[in-house]
């Protein structure tokens, strides 16, 4: 960091508690912004917008100049990694349409080598660290190695898995090749991210609550933590954030084990259960329901309070548990920086 006004997010992530938590939200740029809408109407393609500087770095600060958030978080998607590798991806109106991987050919249509193209990621981060404040820190992020591949191998979102499951059950060992591929794919693009200028670093792992103790072990927590410690050699003062959305009571091992430094929470961990059983080893983050947010109004307000009581005593930072919903009011979002500028009192 160079001098000046440290950034509050990095303080709540190297375990410091904050009066005032600092705060983000996953998908805090997008559609219930009606500058993005005007912004993402120049360019039809979603990919080809995520892949053009200008366009990605202008989205990435548009929440920020609104609602003067502590981190803005780069504008791409997860689903780059896997074009990246070789598969096709488009976004349609329903959604990711892979050209999905299939069990039997495995991983032989992929790049082997590793990620090509995407350099403009890495430009997008250079110039939305450029035209940050000083003060307010820069996210990059990548999907999880199994969250990718579910969307690698059922071609598209999902509500069973069972291909991608079936897969991993039946043919663990060529499953681990696709699985060692996108740990050396995330590890490169979050290295190329923070190299250009990203302070931080998210996982999302929004799928890691569909497998059993033995596969999370396997499929979440080990790739996980291969990542995390090939980062922290290179990189040791970056912070890594792990959000392994739905993974329950299994919370605690991935905190145990997954070498991050901070856990995301989603909607429905009970606050008590994540100060005693998480928060003592390491920085939370979350976990207000992203429908309170469209709500808005005392409901709103009420949520937010029991949260920075619960959470607020430790090291804490502010965020929904899962993506601001496009129908949101961007009203509630200013009205969400409002409350969280007031002081609040611990029990
Ligand atoms: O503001 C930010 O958080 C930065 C940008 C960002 C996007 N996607 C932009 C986007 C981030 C961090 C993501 C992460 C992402 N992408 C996840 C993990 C988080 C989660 O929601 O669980 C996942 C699973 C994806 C894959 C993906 N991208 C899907 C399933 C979809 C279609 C559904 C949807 O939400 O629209 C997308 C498209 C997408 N990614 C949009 C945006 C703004 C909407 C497309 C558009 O604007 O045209």
């Amino acid at each position: 960091m160079s001098g000046g006004q440290p950034k509050q997010l990095l303080r709540a992530l190297a375990g410091e508690t904050l009066e005032r938590p600092p705060w983000w939200l996953m998908r805090q740029a997008g559609r219930y912004l009606p500058e993005y809408r005007a912004l993402r109407a120049q360019m039809p393609g979603f990919v080809e917008f995520c892949l053009t500087p200008e366009l990605a770095a202008e989205a990435t600060l548009q929440p920020i100049r609104r609602f003067g958030m502590d981190a803005a978080i780069v504008f791409a998607d997860i689903l780059l990694v896997p074009r990246a590798l070789g598969q096709h991806v488009e976004f349609g109106d329903d959604g990711p349409v892979l050209e999905a991987v299939a069990e039997g050919a495995g991983i032989a249509g992929l790049r082997r080598e590793g990620c090509f193209g995407l350099e403009p990621v890495y430009e997008t981060v250079r110039r939305s660290r450029t035209a940050l404040p000083q003060q307010t820190a820069l996210i990059g992020f990548a999907g999880s190695p199994w969250t990718v591949a579910t969307y690698m191998v059922e071609g598209g979102s999902s509500r069973d898995f069972r291909r991608v499951k079936a897969w991993a059950y039946r043919d663990p060992d060529s499953f681990a090749e696709l699985i060692d591929l996108l740990v050396d794919a995330t590890v490169g693009y979050l290295s190329g991210q923070i190299t250009a200028g990203a302070d931080v670093v998210q996982l999302f792992d929004s799928w890691a609550g569909v497998l059993p103790e033995v596969g999370f072990a396997r499929w979440v927590i080990d790739p996980t933590r291969r990542i995390t410690a090939r980062l922290k050699e290179s990189f040791p003062h970056v912070p890594i954030i792990g959000f392994p959305r739905g993974a329950g009571l299994l919370y605690q091992r991935y905190a145990a084990e997954s070498g991050v430094d901070a856990v995301g929470l989603d909607t429905v961990v009970p606050t008590g259960f994540a100060r005693e059983h998480l928060q003592n080893r390491l920085v939370v983050q979350g976990n207000l329901d992203p429908v309170a947010l469209l709500v808005g109004g005392s409901m709103l307000a009420q949520a937010v309070k029991e949260i920075r009581g619960a959470l607020g005593g430790g090291p804490f930072v502010f965020n929904l548990g899962h993506g601001v919903l496009p129908q949101t009011p961007p009203e509630n979002v200013a009205a969400l920086a409002r409350l969280l500028a007031e002081p609040v009192d611990f029990a």
